[in-house]
């Protein structure tokens, strides 16, 4: 599918946000609720995105709790989706927590965490040497970028 990012800006501002219906990621965007009843709508867009897109690989510079990488694995479930942290701040031992959380909700997603590869499950119709070669890539970028 051919798109743009204007195409996706146009998409997000026209974005409906309905439930994705699936119990890990409507409970974890429902955590998100503030007492003013504000709830992070993006979530529900990086789902519907990546479910509409099906991407072969999604990378994500920025992990937190895990929930808008747990949006894309469980969107597109057939993509390799990898979400990476350094995950070294004071408070970090409960987002990573919650990060392997939702690599155990979604087997798609590879967390990368201190360079290391996490909490990966399975990946169908993926081979072992692309994994090996992503996870070199991503590894240089991690380094070289800096924690
Ligand atoms: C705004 S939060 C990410 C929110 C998350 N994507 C979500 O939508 O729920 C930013 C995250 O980026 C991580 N971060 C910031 N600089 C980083 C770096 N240089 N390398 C890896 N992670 C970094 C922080 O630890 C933090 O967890």
């Amino acid at each position: 599918m051919e798109f743009n990012l204007k195409e996706i800006e146009k998409w997000a501002k026209e974005f409906k946000p309905l439930p994705t219906k699936i119990g890990f990621l409507d409970n974890r965007i429902e955590e998100m609720r503030n007492p003013e009843g504000y709830v992070a709508d993006y979530y529900n867009f990086f789902y519907t995105l990546a479910r509409d897109l099906e991407p072969k690989v999604i990378v994500e510079l920025g992990s937190w709790q895990g929930t808008s990488a747990a949006c894309f694995s469980l969107g597109s479930p057939e993509s390799l989706v990898i979400t990476i942290d350094h995950h070294t701040d004071p408070g970090d031992t409960l987002n990573k927590q919650k990060t392997h959380e939702a690599c155990n909700a979604s087997p798609g997603l590879m967390y990368i965490q201190d360079g290391l590869a996490h909490s990966f499950t399975k990946k169908k119709r993926t081979s072992t040497p692309f994994l090996v070669k992503v996870h070199i890539l991503l590894c240089l970028i991690y380094w070289t970028a800096g924690k």
